[in-house]
C-alpha cells in the first residue's frame, strides 16, 4: 500500500514520525506493508530535523506525486481550500482514497469532495479534521447511525479554550490571556481564525453535516468570536456560578411550517460549572453529544499539535488501505436529511444581561416592560452591586431570560440601550446548559 503525502509541516512530519516507528504494526494491522511513494511541500530546502525518511521522496509537484500509478492513497496536510481542493478532486476521481485534516475546505465545499469520492469509487475520510485525536467522526458516520442525534455542543478550539480558561483562573482580560497564549505557542501570530471563531464555524459545518445527514457549508454557520469577552463577563458569569466558553452548537428545531431544520453556530456562552463542558481547561477540546436512545455522550481530548492530530490521520490510513485491499469502500456521504438551515435568529437561546441602571422607583417595572413587549420571558433579575458611589443614583441590574427566538432577545438588549434610564448596558452573553 503506497502513499501520497501532501505536506510535511506540524502534522505532516508526525505523520511520516509515526508511520516509521510503527510500521510493522501497521502492516500487521493493514495486511499489507505500507510505504510513503513521495512527499510533496512547498520547499525543498527546508531544514526537517531528523526526520526518517529518504531525501529523495521529497517533491514540489503534487498533481505529479498523485497522478503516480503506484500511488493508492494521498493524505492532504498542507490546508487551505486551492490548491489542495483541485488536488484532491482529481485523486478521488482518478480511485485513489483521500485521507485529510483539511477543515477549511471540507466545511467551505465538502460536497465537491463528496461528489468526486462517490464518481472514483474512493474513500474520503477526515477525522483529524474537526477535534484533532479525538475519534468524533467515526462515532458519528458509523456508531450513532443507528440511533438520531438531537444536538452536539462542543468546544472545538483549543487557542479560544486556552483564552477563556486562563481569563477565568487569573481574571485577566482578553488582550493579557491572548499574550499569555501566543508566548506559550497556543496561538498563532495571526490569530484571527481562532479567536474570531472561524475555525471553530468550519468543525461546527463537519460536525452538523454528520450529526444530521445533511448538507452545511461554513457560510451556514452563524459566526461570533471571543475578542469581545471582558473580565467583567467572565466575573459575572462567576458570580451565576458559570463559566464562559466558546461554544459550537448544532442542534435540531422546527420552522414555522412545522419542517425540520437544523442550526448551527459558534458564539461564546455562560455554562453552568455541572454542565460536563465546564471542566474542559487548557487548550483541551471536547464534544457532548445528545442521542434520542444513546442519552448524552462525551468526546475529550487533544484537539491540535502534530502527533494528537496525525494519530487520527493514521487511523484513516488504516481504515483506507484496508478497504482497498479488500476492495471495498466505506459507506458514502449520508445527506438524505436535506435540512434547511434556521437563521441565528431563530435560534432558542437564553441571555444573561448586565444593566448599569438609574437607582430610581420605577426603573424595574419599565426594564421589564421591554421584555413583555418582545415577549421575552425572565427567569431571575438580582440587583447587583452599584458601580459609583453609594448613594450615587445607579444601580446594576442582572436578567437572566428563559428562551426565546434568539431575533427577540436581541431586540429587547436594543431597547434597553434606548431607555433613558439604563446608563449602559454592560455585558449580554448567551446562557447555555440549563444554568
Ligand atoms: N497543526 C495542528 O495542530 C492541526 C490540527 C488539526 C488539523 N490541522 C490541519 O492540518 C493541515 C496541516 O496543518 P499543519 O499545522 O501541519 O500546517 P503546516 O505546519 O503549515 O504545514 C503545511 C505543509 O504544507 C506544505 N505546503 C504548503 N503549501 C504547499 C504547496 N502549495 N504545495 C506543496 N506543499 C505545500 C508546507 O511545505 P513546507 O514544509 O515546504 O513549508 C508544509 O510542509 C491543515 O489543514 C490544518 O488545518 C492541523
Amino acid at each position: 500500500m503506497r502513499l501520497a503525502l501532501l505536506g510535511c509541516g506540524t502534522v505532516g512530519s508526525e505523520v511520516v514520525r509515526l508511520l516509521h516507528e510503527q510500521s510493522a504494526d501497521l502492516a500487521a494491522r493493514i495486511g499489507a506493508p505500507l510505504e510513503i511513494a513521495g512527499i510533496a511541500v512547498r520547499r525543498l530546502g527546508r531544514d526537517r530535523g531528523d526526520l526518517p525518511v529518504d531525501e529523495a521522496l521529497f517533491t514540489t509537484d503534487p498533481l505529479g506525486l498523485i497522478k503516480r500509478d503506484d500511488v493508492d492513497v494521498v493524505v492532504e496536510v498542507v490546508g487551505g481550500i486551492e490548491p489542495a481542493r483541485g488536488w484532491l478532486v482529481e485523486a478521488l476521481r482518478a480511485g485513489k482514497s483521500v485521507v485529510t485534516a483539511n477543515k477549511a475546505l471540507l466545511a467551505e465545499d465538502g460536497p465537491a469532495l463528496h461528489d468526486a469520492a462517490a464518481e472514483g469509487g474512493a474513500d474520503l475520510y477526515y477525522e483529524a479534521s474537526v477535534a484533532g485525536a479525538i475519534p468524533l467522526l467515526r462515532p458519528l458516520r458509523e456508531s450513532l447511525h443507528g440511533d438520531r442525534v438531537n444536538r452536539v455542543t462542543g468546544i472545538v478550539n483549543g487557542t479560544t479554550n486556552f483564552i477563556l480558561s486562563a481569563m477565568d483562573a487569573t481574571g485577566a482580560g482578553f488582550a493579557e490571556a491572548l499574550e499569555e497564549a501566543t508566548e506559550l505557542g497556543y496561538a498563532e501570530a495571526d490569530p484571527t481564525a481562532d479567536v474570531e471563531g472561524f475555525d471553530a464555524a468550519a468543525k461546527a459545518a463537519i460536525l452538523a453535516s454528520l450529526a444530521f445527514h445533511t448538507r452545511v457549508t461554513a457560510a451556514d454557520v452563524h459566526r461570533e468570536g471571543i475578542t469581545e469577552v471582558t473580565a467583567a463577563d467572565v466575573a459575572s458569569a462567576k458570580a451565576m456560578g458559570c463559566t464562559i466558553k466558546l461554544l459550537c452548537i448544532a442542534a435540531r428545531g422546527r420552522d414555522a411550517a412545522g419542517r425540520e431544520t437544523v442550526s448551527v453556530r459558534v458564539h461564546p456562552a455562560m455554562i453552568p460549572l455541572t454542565h460536563p463542558l465546564a471542566s474542559v481547561g487548557d487548550a483541551f477540546n471536547a464534544v457532548f453529544v445528545e442521542a434520542e436512545a444513546a442519552g448524552q455522550l462525551m468526546f475529550y481530548g487533544r484537539g491540535a499539535g502534530g502527533a494528537p492530530t496525525a494519530s487520527a490521520v493514521l487511523g484513516d490510513v488504516v481504515a483506507v488501505a484496508r478497504n482497498r485491499l479488500a476492495g471495498v469502500r466505506a459507506p458514502s456521504e449520508s445527506a438524505y436529511a436535506d435540512l434547511a438551515v434556521r437563521p441565528m435568529g431563530e435560534a432558542l437561546t437564553r441571555y444573561h444581561i448586565s444593566l448599569d441602571v438609574a437607582d430610581r422607583p420605577g426603573v424595574l417595572a419599565a426594564v421589564a416592560g421591554v421584555f413583555a413587549r418582545h415577549d421575552v420571558s425572565i427567569a431571575t433579575v438580582r440587583q447587583g452591586s452599584a458601580d459609583g458611589p453609594a448613594g450615587s443614583g445607579d444601580a446594576e441590574l442582572v436578567i437572566v431570560t428563559h428562551v426565546a427566538p434568539d431575533a427577540a432577545l436581541a431586540a429587547t438588549v436594543e431597547e434597553l440601550r434606548g431607555l433613558d434610564i439604563v446608563r449602559s448596558v454592560a455585558s449580554v452573553l448567551r446562557v447555555e446548559g440549563g444554568a
